[in-house]
């Protein structure tokens, strides 16, 4: 460019800049201003909200609402000059401002260096832009940028930023493009209902009376597929923030029902928020109690009932154990087998060399015995090598496997003359004849002398060395056999966590999804295990179970166990809104998932996730940050065993075994 022609350019600028310009001006129909860097003058609005780092305005509307007529005026000590209702007007720099610490937020576009602040009257009444009834959240994508077969899921991610692509606002059409075309402005939620559990500062999620994607039977927003087979991005929801008179928000919980909210919507810490004038009350509270699931452990040999459930950091004398007890002996009826997730060493998160976890499985096994009818169970679980594991360095979590043995006697009918006792049969046992692996041998699957499949190692890990399980939990395979002699397999996993993932509100498009590549090699590796039990036997029942991190949506992650495995909710006709485990951010979503093989399918299944912690009343009141799960599989046809084996039936179990006892 020509000195002349760029002189003549800033001239033109300048005079630009020099007129009197409206805040929709500023805003314009982009995501960034045309007017950023520049100095304006005269910017005339109403006071619409203040803090202590300045004042929000809000100025004439436009015809076109993709121009904002609200805008954050930022200056300290300016926010006592002026007044709510006051209209005012300043000078100052319009700057799209974003954290330099958090460069994957989006900017916000604000006044900086404001001066000549003049309050020409006062006493203004600003009607807020009423949500879902002025202006309905789309319920759509977040941005058109947000591009491949797993919408905002999508692999590869981060292939644009949203800021560097500064488009023409769609807010009709895009979440995103529609908070805004509202930054700055003064909004109301009536009747919002939480979607989250608040986080550390007090923010928490909520919709209004606008039409939602994915709603649960908990008023929870639930991730799944849209009619467009893309996975909702539930863009409809939004963050409600600190209120700006220093009020605190309520304690809420997913489906709590809040009164009328109003405050300025802007952008922060990676998210359009929504900073309250003041708090909210809460109007309805749902009921926290959960009702067991109605799957308990069977009689038939062939039928099992199987747990699982992440119990987050588990000690030897973690405070949280006789609750997880809890949920496992009396809402998950004593699965014959669960498998559970972060048990950590003896010596918990201290760092001292210890691998064994097997006071902290007894402790948990204990528990459960003196929680419910007196199941008692086995543990399995392979130590790790000292911190090679990842989680908290110290801790060495892994994976492991509770499995029902014989009950102790448990008194279900007591009078003084007599008692009923009633012991719980064993159902399953290991496979005998291999040894149990070390952290560093992989299992494979061999045939025994017989021609039967079994594992070389049971259990074991599965290929522990490969780079896919560096610092991270090692599956742990098993091989199992029923009382009437029937082989099934398990595999317990709990792969790479999302950590690193960027914001779904960030310039990143589409998100990052923290370790995703880590998550498909870890499917690959467990699903090839899996390929080559059913390359022997392709009737083979096997069961994987865990803590995946990630969501079935998210496909390309799955994408290995296509054609292996199916998600037992499928098979068992779970209403896709009602299939969560974890509440992150707005969405109840599943990360914990099970997974049979088609043997299992055929035969029918049932599943629920019992929602003991996401329905707790508060964060401090859960138990575990993960919901357990558990289900009904059969493993055995029992024509096959009706033959030759007495079918134990639960009646007859309880007659067999009453006992009198002397009191
Ligand atoms: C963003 O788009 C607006 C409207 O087209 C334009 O005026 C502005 O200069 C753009 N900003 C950047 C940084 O591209
Ligand atoms: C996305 O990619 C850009 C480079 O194009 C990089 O600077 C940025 O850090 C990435 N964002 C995230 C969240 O990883
Ligand atoms: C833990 O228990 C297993 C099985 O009972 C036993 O083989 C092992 O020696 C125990 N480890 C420690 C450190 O006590
Ligand atoms: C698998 O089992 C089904 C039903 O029991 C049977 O019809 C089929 O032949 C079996 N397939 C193999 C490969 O064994
Ligand atoms: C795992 O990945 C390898 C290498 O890309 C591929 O050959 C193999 O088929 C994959 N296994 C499964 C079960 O998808």
């Amino acid at each position: 460019m020509s000195f002349a022609l760029a002189t003549t350019l800033l001239a033109s600028l300048l005079i630009a800049a020099a007129e009197a310009v409206s805040i929709t001006d500023i805003q314009g129909v982009s995501f960034q201003s045309p007017y950023a860097g520049l100095f304006v003058d005269d910017i005339v609005g109403i006071v619409s909200a203040k803090d202590r780092y300045g004042f929000w305005l809000s100025g004439e509307p436009a015809e076109d609402l993709r121009a904002s007529h609200g805008i954050r005026v930022y200056g300290r000590n300016i926010a006592n000059s002026v007044t709510i209702g006051d209209m005012v007007s300043l000078s100052g720099k319009v700057t799209e401002y974003r954290n330099p610490s958090r460069q994957d937020d989006l900017f916000l576009t604000e006044i900086e260096q404001p001066t000549h602040i003049r309050v020409i009257s006062s006493d203004k009444l600003l009607s807020p832009v009423v949500l879902g009834e002025d202006r309905i959240p789309p319920t759509g994508a977040y941005t058109p940028l947000d591009i491949g077969p797993d919408g905002w899921l999508s692999v590869p991610n981060n292939l644009t930023l949203n800021e560097a692509a500064n488009a023409t606002l769609q807010p009709d059409k895009y979440g995103l493009d529609f908070w805004e075309s509202l930054e700055g402005q003064l909004v109301t939620i009536k009747s919002p209902v939480a979607a989250s559990f608040p986080d550390r500062f007090g923010s928490f999620w909520v919709y209004g009376t606008w039409p939602v994607s994915g709603k649960n039977s908990r008023g929870g927003l639930s991730l799944a597929f849209g009619s467009d087979s893309l996975p909702y991005a539930h863009s409809e929801a939004i963050l409600i923030g600190h209120p700006l008179d220093s009020t605190r928000n309520p304690r809420v919980s997913v489906g709590v029902a809040l009164s009328d909210i109003t405050g300025v919507l802007t952008y922060q810490y990676g998210f359009y928020t929504i900073l309250p004038l003041t708090t909210s009350s809460i109007v309805s509270v749902p009921q926290t109690k959960v009702t067991p699931a109605p799957i308990p452990s069977s009689g038939d040999p062939c039928e099992l009932s199987i747990g699982d459930y992440n119990v987050e950091n588990m000690a030897p004398r973690s405070r949280h154990i006789p609750r997880i007890a809890d949920h496992i002996a009396n809402h998950l009826n004593a699965p014959d087998i669960v498998f559970v997730q972060e048990i950590q060493d003896d010596s918990g998160s201290r760092d001292d060399g210890t691998v064994s976890a097997n006071r902290t499985l007894s402790a948990l096994v204990k528990a459960i015995a003196e929680a419910g009818d007196g199941v008692h169970y086995e543990f399995v679980n392979i130590p790790p090598i000292d911190n090679m594991d990842g989680g908290k360095p110290g801790s060495n979590i892994r994976v492991a496997y509770l499995y029902a043995r014989l009950s102790t006697p448990s008194v279900i009918r007591a009078n003084p003359a007599n008692m009923v006792i009633r012991w719980r049969p064993e159902k399953v046992s290991l496979l005998p004849g291999s040894p149990i692996g070390t952290a560093i041998q992989g299992t494979e699957a061999i045939l025994d002398k017989h021609g039967y499949i079994t594992l070389s190692l049971n259990p074991g890990r599965i290929e522990p060395w490969s780079f896919a399980w560096e610092e991270t939990r090692k599956p742990l395979a098993a091989a199992w056999q029923t009382t009437t002699g029937e082989r099934f397999f398990t595999v317990n996993v709990h792969f790479s966590s999302k950590r690193d993932s960027s914001s779904a509100h960030g310039d990143a498009r589409p998100p990052v999804n923290g370790h995703s590549e880590r998550r498909t090699q870890q499917v690959n590796v467990t699903a090839s295990f899996i390929e080559s039990i059913l390359a022997k036997d392709a009737n083979a029942s096997i069961i994987l179970a865990g803590d995946m991190n990630e969501f079935v949506q998210t496909r390309s992650v799955f994408r290995p166990l296509s054609g292996l495995l199916t998600d037992i909710n499928e098979l068992s006709g779970v209403d896709p809104v009602e299939r969560y485990t974890y509440v992150y951010d707005q969405r109840s979503q599943e990360i914990d998932h099970i997974f049979v093989s088609d043997a299992i399918g055929r035969r029918g299944t049932e599943v629920e996730h019992v929602h003991v912690n996401t329905w707790a009343a508060s964060v401090s009141e859960r138990a575990s940050d993960h919901d357990p799960t558990v289900a009904k599989v059969r493993v055995c046809d029992s024509a096959t065993v009706q033959g030759d084996v007495e079918l134990q039936d639960p009646a007859l179990l309880v007659q067999d075994t009453t006992t009198q006892i002397p009191l």
